[in-house]
């Protein structure tokens, strides 16, 4: 099959990849000539495990082509991706113009019958706009070609993004006629061999499973935070709490971690925009509402405690931050509870060393000049610290030494806000241990 995807960014790029990956001919398509310029040399735009050697490999065996140009890449394709950026405008719906943009410059293009597929996370009604467009640009040509659209939303997380694409849980489309649902069934074939479906249903619905997933789970984290909290305040540890309730399987183990609040590009622009399509049609989601507000608070309280614990006064004192990213395996510091916790640290007056196995480079993006340093590796950003943050649960702070961190530090306090440490061990080694949902 030829295919076309728009947008090398995140989704697009992995998406067009393991297409390629399973034998189509995929044209990867960005505005950005510098993106396309280094994806031939195989340059990565993004970091993410698995995905360069991939890309690499299907462009050296012609599978994988890179353009700008969208007109040549929809040119004898059967169905083209739109996968372009949906940034959060002020009030916090997701911005279209990128979207009905491309949808207008397909209906201006197209040669042949095509199903235009939003990939992009796009509210309810995006589809239709989208064959709106795509049809109004047709007319203009005084042309008829005949199109469908469909919605295929991405479930990809982001650090085992190929692994989701090639061994989807589910594969959810919504379509309106039988053309474009069998070019997607074929399409998706390949990935179903695992046994797992693709959910064909009506583009409304498919639109409304997008979001309706991603609330879902970030309820489940904040759920979890506002536990946590509740099990500081009574004796209680979370942990145990967690274990207590995720074996019954009703509940289910997963995603109920409670830490520092949820970040990265779709918890939370997605639980925004689904409060603001609420409104729009009249209707008041209210657990939304109260799941983006523990979300907040919960980014504060680990500066809390830091503040508790220092009796109010941090100016000129060091903290070690040990992780940047909204989570690890990955450079993605969108949203990311680091960026919360460091300016409030800095406001303060205090000093802040980080290491970040990858995401530094990002993190110099926010952190303008010199207004925080950055150490060479977990260790480095130890000495003279008062007190060493974890912030994000990358695999190599798991089990570091702690004899070395206690010599390291001026004093030895640690501030666990992924709950990855032993605070029976460390408070035996005279550790001050401050964790999440545990006294
Ligand atoms: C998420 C969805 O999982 C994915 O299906 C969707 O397509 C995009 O959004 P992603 O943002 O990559 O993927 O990250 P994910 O691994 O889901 O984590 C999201 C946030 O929740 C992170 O900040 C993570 O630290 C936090 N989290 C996750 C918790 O705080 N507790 C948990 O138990 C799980």
């Amino acid at each position: 099959m030829k295919i076309s995807v728009v947008g090398t960014g995140y989704v697009g790029l992995v998406t067009g990849t393991c297409l390629a990956e399973v034998g189509m001919e995929v044209t990867c398509v960005d505005v950005n000539k510098e993106k396309i310029e280094g994806l031939k040399k195989g340059i990565m735009p993004i970091y993410e495990p698995g995905l360069e050697e991939m890309v690499i490999r299907n462009y050296r065996r012609e599978r994988l082509m890179f353009t700008t140009n969208l007109a040549e890449s929809i040119d004898g394709a059967e169905v083209v991706f739109i996968a372009v950026g949906t940034p959060p405008g002020e009030d916090g719906s997701a911005d279209l113009k990128y979207v009905l943009a491309v949808a207008d410059e397909i209906g201006r293009t197209m040669k042949n019958y095509l199903v235009v597929v939003t990939k992009s996370t796009v509210p309810v009604g995006t589809a239709k706009k989208v064959k709106k467009t795509v049809a109004d640009a047709l007319a203009a040509r005084g042309v008829d070609i005949p199109f469908d659209v469909a919605s295929n939303p991405e479930f990809l997380k982001e650090g085992a993004a190929i692994d989701d694409f090639m061994r989807p849980d589910r594969i959810v489309v919504g379509t309106e006629s039988d053309r474009a649902q069998e070019m997607l069934a074929r399409l998706y074939k390949p990935f179903t061999l695992n046994g797992h479906p693709v959910i064909f249903m009506d583009i409304p619905s498919a639109e409304m499973t997008k979001y309706a997933a991603n609330a879902m789970l970030a309820t489940r984290i904040s759920f979890m935070n506002d536990i946590a909290n509740l099990c500081e305040l009574a004796g209680a540890d979370v942990n145990m709490v967690r274990k207590g309730i995720g074996s019954d399987p009703r509940i289910g183990s997963k995603f109920l971690y409670s830490g520092i609040g949820y970040g990265g590009s779709c918890f939370p622009k997605d639980v925004k925009a689904l409060i603001k399509t609420g409104k729009e049609l009249g209707y008041e989601l209210r657990i939304l509402e109260a799941v983006e507000e523990v979300n907040e608070i919960q980014k504060e309280r680990m500066f809390e405690k830091i503040m508790r614990h220092f009796k109010g006064d941090i100016k000129g004192r060091r903290f070690a931050i040990w992780g940047l990213s909204f989570k690890p395996n990955t450079d993605d510091m969108r949203e990311a509870p680091s960026l919360v916790i460091i300016d409030k640290l800095l406001k303060q007056g205090a000093q802040v060393i980080a290491y970040d196995p990858v995401a530094m480079n990002e993190a110099k993006k926010h952190y303008l000049g010199d207004t925080i340093e950055y150490a060479k590796d977990e260790y480095d950003a130890l000495a003279d610290a008062d007190a060493l943050i974890l912030v994000t649960e990358w695999t190599v702070f798991r089990a570091p030494s702690f004899k070395v961190i206690k010599k390291l530090l001026k004093e030895p306090v640690i501030f666990d806000g992924r709950n990855i440490y032993d605070r029976r061990e460390l408070r035996a080694m005279g550790f001050t241990y401050y964790g999440v949902g545990v006294v």
